[in-house]
């Protein structure tokens, strides 16, 4: 992968726009601008209900009546070839409306170059499409909305962050709990009850908030994790652990 290749800010393009968290005063001015002018807007959906939101926060950016907007379908569970398939089919797509002269804005929520499905697009753009053309717009990371909505500065002075998805194993996610200040947890939502059995053992439940659908209307911050109940749980939800010093 050319390390400059998202330095492209002319011409047909594809571009991934990180459009923040769901608050859509958090898309950034660059990000909105380059949504409004794109021949081609593609919103990701999954089959978590977060397609919607990133339908929702580009709603008011997006013309209808002179671009297209596609509406693509990311399973999240699937075997790995039909995973594959379905990235390949959409780089091949965007790679196809840019060699016709349009710019295609692929929408993520949060940030493009944090665990987005846009990465792994970009992996088949890059390896089958090198010539087509990529500008990577940076967005508000829900690590960073949370980290404000939770009141948790993510680091001061020599603290020391770790971000981990929630595939984590219990000796790893003990490690990253004694070596790390803050700690975010992302993910989290298929594993929450044995992460706050762990940071009870720990003895870190006191620094730990559980943060939900950040900047969405039905945004929920709770700092008691034993108020987390059964349907409190969403894939859009972070815990962030802060070490009381
Ligand atoms: C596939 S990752 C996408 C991360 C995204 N690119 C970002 O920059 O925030 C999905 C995970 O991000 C976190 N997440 C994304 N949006 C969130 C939100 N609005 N509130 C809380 N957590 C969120 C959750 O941990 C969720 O399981």
């Amino acid at each position: 992968m050319s390390l400059n290749s998202n330095r492209t800010t002319t011409g047909p393009r594809v571009i991934a726009v990180g459009v923040g968290p769901g608050d859509p005063e958090l898309v950034t001015l660059k990000g909105a601008r380059l949504l409004g002018e794109a021949d081609v807007v593609i919103t990701p959906v999954g089959d978590k209900g977060d397609g919607s939101i990133a339908r929702a926060i580009v709603a008011g950016l997006v013309d209808p009546a002179r671009q297209e907007i596609v509406e693509q379908v990311f399973p999240m569970r699937r075997d790995r070839a039909g995973l594959a398939e379905i990235r390949r089919a959409s780089a091949r797509m965007m790679a196809a409306h840019v060699a016709a002269g349009r710019t295609v804005a692929f929408v993520t929520l949060g940030d493009p170059f944090l665990y987005s499905t846009f990465l792994y697009v970009y992996h088949y753009l890059r390896e089958e499409f090198p010539a087509t053309p990529v500008e990577v717009v940076s967005g508000v990371s829900s690590i960073h909305a949370a980290a404000a909505r939770a009141d948790l500065p993510l680091g001061l002075a020599d603290e020391r962050i770790a971000i981990l998805p929630a595939t984590f194993e219990d000796e790893r996610l003990r490690r990253a709990l004694a070596d790390f200040d803050t700690v975010v947890l992302m993910k989290v939502f298929r594993v929450f009850a044995q992460v706050r059995e762990l940071l009870r053992e720990l003895d870190l439940l006191a620094g730990a908030v559980y943060l939900k659908r950040v900047g969405l209307p039905d945004e929920t911050v709770v700092t008691d994790l034993d108020q987390v109940r059964d349907d409190d749980l969403d894939y859009l939800s972070l815990i962030i652990v802060k070490k009381i010093r």
